[in-house]
């Protein structure tokens, strides 16, 4: 059973955070939204995560990218001088990778990172400065997901937009197409997408992937409650949560829960609410859905892009999709 007592604050204190750490807390089941992870804090031990062993996504999409990038290119730009945007800050080493691959082909390029925190941007806009020699970047501040405009380009060239990281993964099906249109509509005839997307595989593989050995996942689930704590004066003890991650196969998606350990309860003190949590009560935190072969070129279509070809790693764990506006 799960009691909560509210008193709405006043509209003019309700910041993204507090609505929807309200919305979610108050659901059934409880749910906190995947972006919440990202504070410094978890942005840091994202950045960890993507340095262990078990955690395959970016080292392989590395790899794809690391063997593929000119050919990517090439195809991307079709004889035409290109510029690239990328959704997300992106992280340098992957994003070089292709940056490198562009100057390569036509001596400079005008990057675009889009991103809603500014301070990623600076940071990204930073890293890329000074590992790639002739690039000029264009950062700008944009919640992606709600609106989109890109920089104009100049006649003759097209643009390629990145979405790597398997990002996409982290939205439901119908909202992942419901992104590409709107990034579609933004696009002209002609210009490209490339999309990063993890692949259905092994379940003990996805499972240990997001559950591993040193704790660094845990860590980054529950530092979404070290968050709500500070930013919400809330009391949640993180160490009475277990890290949860489980595979949906019906869903076709990784999920990470916060599972109360025991029956407790916990005052959010900004939001003037007491939420009480069953032994055994989750909060469910994220999906990760992983596609199957052919699914990625089909979310594509759906959103307005012509497939155009596909990079895979040998064991065809992740597929690198470039579409065509
Ligand atoms: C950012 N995103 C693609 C990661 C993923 O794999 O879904 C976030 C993450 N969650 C736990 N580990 C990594």
């Amino acid at each position: 059973m799960t009691s909560a007592a509210s008193l709405s604050l006043a509209p003019e204190v309700e910041t993204p955070v507090s609505s929807a750490v309200r919305r979610g807390i108050l659901s059934r089941p409880k749910r906190l939204p995947p972006w919440l992870f990202y504070d410094e804090a978890g942005s840091r031990l994202f950045e960890r995560i993507t340095e262990l062993p078990e955690y395959y996504l970016t080292r392989t999409e590395r790899a794809i990218l690391t063997t593929h990038a000119a050919s990517m290119i090439a195809q991307a730009g079709d004889g035409a001088r290109l510029r690239i945007s990328e959704l997300g800050a992106g992280s340098a080493a992957k994003t070089c990778l292709l940056l490198n691959a562009a100057i390569e082909r036509q001596g400079a390029v005008r990057y675009e990172p889009i991103d809603v925190s500014a301070s990623a941007l600076r940071a990204a806009a930073r890293r890329i400065e000074c590992e790639v020699a002739g690039v000029t970047v264009a950062p700008r501040v944009m919640d992606y997901t709600n609106g989109l405009g890109f920089e104009p380009r100049r006649e003759g060239e097209r643009r390629l937009v990145i979405y790597i990281g398997s990002s996409i993964g982290n939205f439901e099906p119908e909202e992942a197409v419901r992104l590409l249109r709107r990034v579609r509509a933004a696009m002209d005839p002609g210009d490209a997408i490339l999309l990063g997307a993890d692949l259905v595989k092994d379940r003990d593989v996805l499972l240990d992937a997001y559950d591993d050995a040193a704790g660094v996942t845990a860590a980054f689930n529950r530092n979404l409650l070290v968050r709500v704590n500070r930013e919400l004066s809330a009391d949640f003890n993180p160490l009475a949560f277990a890290h949860r991650a489980l595979w949906n196969s019906a869903q076709s998606r990784i999920e990470m829960h916060l599972e109360s350990r025991r029956a407790q309860n916990v005052h959010l003190a900004a939001l003037d609410l007491t939420v009480h949590f069953c032994a055994g009560e989750s909060i469910h935190t994220e999906n990760s859905y992983k596609y199957a072969a052919g699914q990625l070129q089909s979310v594509l279509e759906r959103a307005g892009f012509e497939p155009d070809a596909t990079w895979n790693d040998e064991q065809h764990w992740f597929a690198v999709t470039l579409g065509r506006a």
